[in-house]
């Protein structure tokens, strides 16, 4: 899809282009935002998912293209059944809300594991928010090496016995969707978790102590702000250096 010119300046100066198509949220940190108020985990799931919004509605307000969450991994099924319903009981609040006009919402991860109400709920919001200029992919029962295995089998069904790049990436969950050209994480720790490990190759990372919770569209702009401070070479030179040998 072509990138259109987007004349949205940022508080601290920043100017969005093409440079910049999409962004991936890895939201952690809710557990801990809980544990510190002396709050049950599943508060800091709820604080999360308002967190979520805010964030995904300062993202289209900005015109970033493209925004992936990770909501729920394949590894989060260890944690304790209570605290899972909560986080699913949250997500199916969220699908009956009134989406903006402008966002498709897409779901990446394995969601045949759910039951057929939630599936339905999915397949319906997918519907209906189709085709439109910004997407928004929520990775859900999402891990990538579960997404490299499914790709694997497709290709086995398919019959293949040779392959390229573009094999893999069109099989993926994310599809069609350019590379996360930033990967913001919050909570403090500096690691994938098993998030889009294909897809982030060249992704620029960026780490913040701040809990998901209470991440605000500052430290968004902040994280946009380093973004553009970095030089992405792609395992080519610079511009000058490779101008002026
Ligand atoms: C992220 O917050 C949300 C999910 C993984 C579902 P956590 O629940 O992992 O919070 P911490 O890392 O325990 O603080
Ligand atoms: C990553 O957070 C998954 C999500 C944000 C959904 P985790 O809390 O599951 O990651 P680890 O266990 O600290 O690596
Ligand atoms: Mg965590």
């Amino acid at each position: 899809m072509e990138f259109e010119k987007n004349d949205i300046t940022l508080k601290n100066g920043i100017q969005i282009d093409e440079r910049l198509k999409h962004i991936a949220f890895i939201m952690d940190g809710n557990g801990r935002w809980a544990k510190r108020k002396g709050l049950p985990r599943e508060l800091g799931h709820r604080q999360g998912a308002a967190a979520f919004s805010n964030i995904a509605k300062y993202c289209e307000k900005i015109g970033i293209k493209y925004v992936t969450v990770y909501a729920f991994s394949t590894e989060n099924w260890k944690r304790p059944k209570k605290e899972i319903d909560a986080i699913l009981k949250l997500l199916d609040n969220y699908l009956d809300q009134r989406y903006n006009d402008r966002v498709s919402v897409r779901f990446i991860g394995d969601v045949s594991v759910f039951d057929d109400r939630l599936k339905n709920k999915i397949s319906a919001v997918e519907k209906e928010t189709s085709g439109r200029e910004l997407v928004l992919n929520i990775a859900l029962n999402y891990g990538s090496r579960a997404e490299l295995v499914n790709v694997c089998n497709r290709l086995l069904k398919e019959g293949k016995n040779e392959i390229c790049e573009s094999d893999i990436s069109s099989r993926l969950y994310t599809g069609d969707c350019p590379d996360p050209d930033l990967i913001v994480r919050t909570g403090g720790d500096i690691r994938l978790s098993n998030f889009m490990l294909w897809q982030a190759a060249y992704s620029e990372l960026y780490f913040t102590d701040t809990l998901w919770p209470d991440m605000t569209s500052e430290e968004v702009d902040k994280a946009i702000a380093d973004f553009y401070s970095r030089k992405r070479r792609f395992g080519g030179l610079d511009k000058q250096v490779s101008e002026n040998p």
